[in-house]
């Protein structure tokens, strides 16, 4: 499983790309609006941040309703940092989506389908061409529903029919989480820097360095 990171804050993106384990980044509407910058200006900010990773992505706006609104954003947004082919174009699930998706999929732009609660969505989503299936987690657990329970069963239906789409564990909270979207398939999840900073560490990993350090004095001390 990739780590993509959720956040449209330029130093966090810069520290994830440091730490060597990240494979895209993933914004939102929410997420950009509380940086206060352009949009379109963050998203470039951010394809240079991360030069050599698999995907960017930039959602249209929602008052972008129609597949035809939703085309002509894209539109735009494909040409971010000189036409960069990682910058990848969040659609929410619905029928204008959908329809707007396989246009830009025959397009070859890369497509991510967000907001998706359900296996069927998730189905939909790929056979319209979606790079990339987003579906939320966290909020399902939100509502006492199992957000785990649904990356698995969307795993398991892209397995049985060969869809190439890959399924983006989104709406991560905790470790937790991460460990079991990857046991349940996820290509990918996408997280805030805190859930990745939460997975690097253990008490025992900081036992240990200090009892190596302590033990370590007593040799260098002789
Ligand atoms: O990737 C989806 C994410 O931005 C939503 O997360 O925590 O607001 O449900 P959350």
């Amino acid at each position: 499983m990739k780590f993509f990171l959720d956040t449209a804050n330029l130093d966090e993106i810069k520290k994830g790309y440091k730490m060597g384990i990240l494979s895209g980044v993933t914004t939102n509407p929410s997420l950009v609006v509380k940086e206060g910058v352009k949009f379109e200006d963050r998203i470039a900010e951010i394809c240079q941040a991360v030069p050599d990773v698999e995907s960017v992505s930039a959602e249209v706006t929602p008052i972008a309703l129609t597949a035809e609104d939703m085309i002509a954003e894209a539109n735009e947004l494909i040409k971010i940092n000189g036409g960069d082919k990682k910058v990848t174009i969040k659609l929410p699930m619905t029928v204008a989506g959908l329809e707007a998706c396989r246009y830009l999929t025959k397009k070859g732009v890369r497509t991510n389908i967000t907001l998706i609660f359900t296996v069927n969505q998730a189905l939909l989503a790929a056979r319209a061409g979606a790079t990339y299936v987003s579906p939320f987690l966290g909020r399902l657990d939100d509502i006492s529903e199992d957000g785990v329970l649904l990356v698995e069963k969307i795993a398991a239906v892209f397995r049985t029919h060969n869809l190439d789409t890959q399924i983006i564990a989104a709406s991560v909270r905790h470790a937790d989480h991460v460990t079991r979207v990857a046991m349940a398939g996820a290509h990918i999840a996408t997280m805030p820097l805190k859930v990745v900073e939460q997975l690097t560490k253990h008490p025992l990993t900081d036992q240990g360095m200090e009892k190596f350090s302590t033990d370590w004095e007593k040799v260098v001390s002789k």
